[in-house]
């Protein structure tokens, strides 16, 4: 029986708008092919919705209500979220780090797979050798507990945010990371980490190991996040799955999406397993490109497929994916970054792509 999903859109600011609107047009097609229907509601919230109602003189951010009914939803797509206009980090924190940490989006999941040699920026490394998973924790770490100043401006000042963990969030995203690897045919697990310096990731390393016992056939290595960096660039061949604290997972994911073709197809998902869960582009708002209808929406459409492989509507998931394959690996596509194909363009060329998979 066919499906009505609850999808809320928060596009938020900049590109966001624009590449939220050719992931629609995917996804309209996408329902209109498979069987499952679907009903959006949208969400306002974004630099241009803080400063519409107040900005510094109380604007609001993400209201606790809307919050509360956004998560009664099945899923969320999310444009993009920054602005320079706001306070730096003011409105990422409060929409993108409050749907994260208050929702309980414990697993930012980022495949990085490369779709033609002519994509990767590295010399002479084919589909073949880039094709991996990060999984990067997402409701811990430097980012979740307030940074203490003191003397603040003065010359004896001090400035700390803690890097800390739980074991239940190291245990459940590390669980997660063995299930992922089961589901690889390489069923090679990476820990990533920087366990020599930072003492307090010791419990990775010790959870890791322990949750290592009950998944034998999953083949286990370990690289410290300063050498996995340098491997992403000269072996990425090396990662099959990977598994990384939350802010180290945030830096070596930008270097993935770059390894995989760039910002314009690198998508990512928040996820809760079964549960309300966000998928979004990893790229930014990219501010100054907003309203040029130059931005790649490909990393939204991407982010469409994971969304939809999420809510269980796996063939029109598979779909989209080899839709998007399929035409980066043509010469229709002159280029991925933004202005070579104009967005509107991009969402004609899916579109094209996946109608033609069900005439052929
Ligand atoms: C990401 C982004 C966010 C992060 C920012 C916008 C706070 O870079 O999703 O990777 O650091 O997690
Ligand atoms: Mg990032």
């Amino acid at each position: 029986m066919s499906k009505t999903h609850k999808i809320a859109i928060l596009a938020g600011d900049g590109i966001g708008p624009e590449v939220v609107q050719e992931g629609l047009r995917v996804l309209a097609a996408a329902s209109d092919q498979f069987d499952f229907s679907y009903e959006l509601t949208d969400y306002p919230y974004g630099t241009d919705h803080w400063l519409a109602t107040g900005g510094e003189n109380g604007g609001e951010i993400f209201p606790d209500e809307a919050f509360a009914e956004a998560q009664q939803h099945d899923a969320l797509l999310l444009g993009a979220i920054g602005d320079p206009r706001a306070p730096v980090g003011l409105i990422e924190r409060g929409v993108i780090g409050k749907l994260r940490w208050e929702g309980g989006l414990y697993i930012n999941l980022r495949p990085i797979k490369l779709s033609a040699e002519r994509w990767c920026p590295l010399k002479d490394k084919t589909p073949a050798d880039v094709d991996m998973v990060i999984i990067r924790e997402n409701t811990e770490d430097a980012y979740v507990f307030p940074p203490e100043f003191t003397d603040k401006g003065g010359p004896n000042e001090t400035a700390s945010q803690p890097m800390k963990y739980t074991r239940m969030g190291t245990e459940r995203v590390i669980r997660y990371a063995f299930e992922v690897a089961m589901t690889r045919p390489r069923k090679q697990l990476t820990l990533i980490d920087k366990a020599n310096a930072v003492r307090a990731q010791d419990i990775y390393t010790r959870v890791f190991d322990e949750v290592s016992k009950e998944y034998p056939e999953v083949k286990t290595d370990h690289a410290y996040i300063d050498a996995a960096c340098m491997w992403m660039v000269k072996n990425p061949e090396w990662f099959d799955t990977a598994v990384t604290t939350n802010l180290f997972g945030d830096i070596i994911t930008d270097l993935g999406a770059m390894v995989q073709g760039g910002m314009g197809v690198a998508a990512s998902g928040n996820i809760n397993p079964g549960h309300f869960s966000l998928f979004e582009p990893i790229h930014g708002s990219m501010p100054k490109a907003t309203g040029k209808n130059t931005a790649n929406p490909v990393a939204t459409v991407n982010a469409v497929a994971m969304m939809l492989e999420h809510l269980g509507e796996n063939e029109a998931a598979a779909a989209i994916e080899s839709a998007v394959e399929r035409l980066l690996q043509s010469d229709r596509v002159k280029g991925l970054k933004a202005g070579v194909h104009s967005t509107s363009e991009w969402g004609d060329m899916v579109l094209a792509e996946l109608n033609a998979a069900v005439n052929a």
